[in-house]
């Protein structure tokens, strides 16, 4: 719950973006506390009845950003937003080509003696997590395990006191993610939240936060933060591993340049989106849809196949690519749609051959890849 004020006027709601059109102050107001409302003013108490001091927060955002401003539906918009927003976010931390993790408040010190990464969080942002746990250990070399909110809340995880447990999540409100956080602070474990939603219940009560700066998420699926969150973790592990010396400077100055053209190319995606069109409008009415990809490429085909469930109704699976033989491949069949995903050269003939056994079975292939992999029209039956 949020309470705005302006002159003369409070307002309640459940998110900043209804009331942006007449105020952008506002406080959040936590669990077991109370208020006392009149017009213009507000006064906060504990539940034994004394007051509690609280900051107005200014929301940076404009009523604009969190309108439709002419597109069918949000869900578009947030997409064709990606570029901006990736790079709004990615320039937060960059400064004269370096990272600068000062606003999330995480010493180089405290870097340095982290001994493992628990990544908890839920949905989409569990699958940033997935994608997170190969990016850290590859370029930090430091063990990651990533946890469901909805599964750590609820068992007991062994967490080291020198561990960090990373809490992932967009709204910053969703109850599990929230328990789970609380969970560890409550362990005496450093926490970090890469959130979106600023002054949020997991933003205030992390011990640093990371702040997507994707703007307003009005779609209920995300698009747009899940994108900031991805690169928000690549961000920090490349950062990690500069400080614990695992990677030279001019590795990390390579990676900071190939980074900072990601939003030009998320750009040249959405510029081919009338072909995307096409190839949706025909695969409508399938029944299937499989992701196939191994390493980082399976994490991001798990946020394809939620993406598919969920938006187009149509039942799909992620696998990594060499597992689909241990039993699922049976269900491939004439027409079945394959996605395989190749955005990694080491892996890339892995998964071709993958993707050829199930076109043996009937699959229809489509082969999603970075520009230049032209070999792949051998065998995809669409590319994109
Ligand atoms: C789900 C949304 O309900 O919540 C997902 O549909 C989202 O898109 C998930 O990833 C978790 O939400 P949050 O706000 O914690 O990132």
């Amino acid at each position: 719950m949020i309470i705005g004020i302006t002159d003369g006027v409070t307002y309640v709601a459940s998110d900043v973006p209804a009331i942006l059109k007449y105020t952008k102050n506002v406080y959040y107001i936590g669990n077991h506390e109370m208020a006392k409302l009149v017009p213009g003013e507000a006064t906060f108490y504990n539940l034994d009845g004394d007051v509690i001091q609280k900051d107005i927060t200014e929301i940076t955002f404009s009523a604009e950003a969190a309108e439709k401003g002419g597109y069918e539906h949000f869900m578009m918009k947030e997409i064709l937003e990606q570029p901006d927003v990736v790079k709004a976010t990615m320039n937060s931390v960059i400064k004269d080509d370096k990272i600068d993790l000062s606003s999330v408040g995480l010493s180089d010190e405290e870097i340095k003696n982290i001994s493992n990464i628990t990544i908890v969080a839920c949905g989409s942002a569990w699958h940033v997590g997935m994608a997170a746990k190969y990016v850290f250990e590859d370029l930090a070399k430091i063990p990651v395990r990533v946890e469901l909110g909805s599964e750590f809340r609820y068992r007991k995880p062994l967490l080291d006191k020198n561990g960090l447990v990373v809490v992932i999540s967009q709204s910053g409100e969703t109850a599990d993610s929230l328990a789970a956080l609380r969970e560890a602070k409550d362990r005496g474990v450093k926490t970090l939240a890469i959130v979106n939603v600023v002054g949020s219940s997991i933003a205030r009560e992390a011990d640093s936060v990371f702040y997507t700066l994707a703007g307003p998420e009005i779609a209920v699926a995300t698009t747009k933060a899940y994108s900031c969150q991805l690169v928000s973790t690549y961000l920090l592990a490349l950062q990690f591993g500069l400080i614990r010396g695992e990677i030279e400077e001019v590795e990390y100055k390579n990676y900071i340049k190939e980074l900072q053209t990601i939003p030009d190319k998320i750009q040249r995606i959405i510029d081919d989106k009338e072909r995307i069109q096409w190839v949706a409008s025909k695969f409508a009415n399938v029944k299937d849809v499989f992701f196939v990809g191994r390493g980082i490429d399976y994490a991001i085909g798990l946020e394809g196949s939620l993406k598919m469930k969920e938006i187009s109704y149509v039942h799909s699976e992620a696998y990594a690519a060499g597992e689909l033989k241990h039993g699922t491949i049976s269900l491939i069949e004439d027409g079945t749609l394959v996605i395989g995903i190749l955005s990694q050269d080491d892996l890339y003939e892995k998964t071709v051959s993958n993707m050829v056994e199930c076109k043996a079975r009937g699959a229809y292939l489509m082969g999603l890849t970075t520009f230049g992999h032209y070999a792949i029209e051998d065998t995809a039956d669409f590319i994109t």
